[in-house]
């Protein structure tokens, strides 16, 4: 038995592709199959994948069903954390659609999931992206302060839905826990954030996370280990859609 993740499949069989990265770059051509049989090779039917948020370009359920048809198919038991980009999900909507997809998708936001004796919580997250003010050599000379702003309100909701989490977990009797955000937990100018004194103070063992594309900026949050927590990110440009074992 095993645990998996990847993130930022940003999947488009219904609907019209519009990013200009995926559209280009070489790591994106036929992405969904290189995917599809990295998980066929790697994952039993046993195992747990868990999909790190961004699923599909779809804007509602309707566009997003082969999407979520192919990710049904991957092999092992699917857990999904919702992306910026998962239209479809809808923050309030979580128990619907976990009713929904029950038996054949689990969608993690506030509440809880476990492996083994380990809770699995998480949500959304959030991080203020930018805009920053660059000079020539690319050194951060300033940022628009009312994105951090607004920002700061997106960190603290998100922040409650993830103490939510943990205390969901806690209550049912766990210990062990692993964090799963789809946002880095930091941003570019943080060393810590609410998500990682949070971690740390219900004594979580790793912080998976997504979202973050390109070569350039792979490094912007924490990786590797930090205060005794394990940091990964799993985008799957990042893991060249090879998904990342977290647990045995
Ligand atoms: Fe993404
Ligand atoms: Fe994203």
């Amino acid at each position: 038995m095993a645990l998996y993740a990847i993130g930022d499949l940003h999947l488009h069989f219904q609907s019209e592709l519009k990013a200009r990265r995926q559209l280009r770059e070489r790591v994106w051509k036929n992405h969904e199959e290189k995917l599809r049989l990295a998980c066929e090779k790697l994952l039993k039917p046993e195992d747990t994948l868990v999909l790190v948020g961004d699923h599909s370009w779809g804007r509602k359920l309707p566009e997003c069903e082969e999407d979520l048809r192919y990710i049904q198919a991957l092999p092992g038991r699917k857990i999904l954390i919702r992306g910026n980009h998962d239209m479809f999900w809808d923050a309030g909507k979580t128990q619907e659609l976990n009713r929904l997809f029950e038996g054949k998708l689990f969608l993690l936001q506030g509440n809880f999931s476990s492996y083994g004796d380990y809770a699995l919580v998480g949500t959304k997250g959030a991080c203020f992206e930018g805009p920053f003010y660059l000079d020539r050599r690319g050194r951060i000379l300033g940022w628009d302060e009312e994105a951090e702003r607004q920002a700061k309100k997106l960190v603290e909701r998100e922040t409650e839905r993830l103490r939510a989490s943990f205390e969901a977990a806690r209550a049912a009797g766990f210990r062990r826990y692993l964090v799963f955000l789809h946002y880095p937990p930091t941003n570019i100018l943080e060393e810590e954030s609410p998500f990682t004194r949070l971690a740390e103070e219900y004594g979580a063992e790793q912080l998976i996370y997504a979202h973050i594309h390109g070569e350039s900026r792979y490094g912007d949050s924490i990786l590797g280990e930090k205060n005794g927590i394990r940091y990964s990110l799993v985008s799957g440009d990042y893991l060249k859609w090879q998904p990342l074992k977290l647990l045995d």
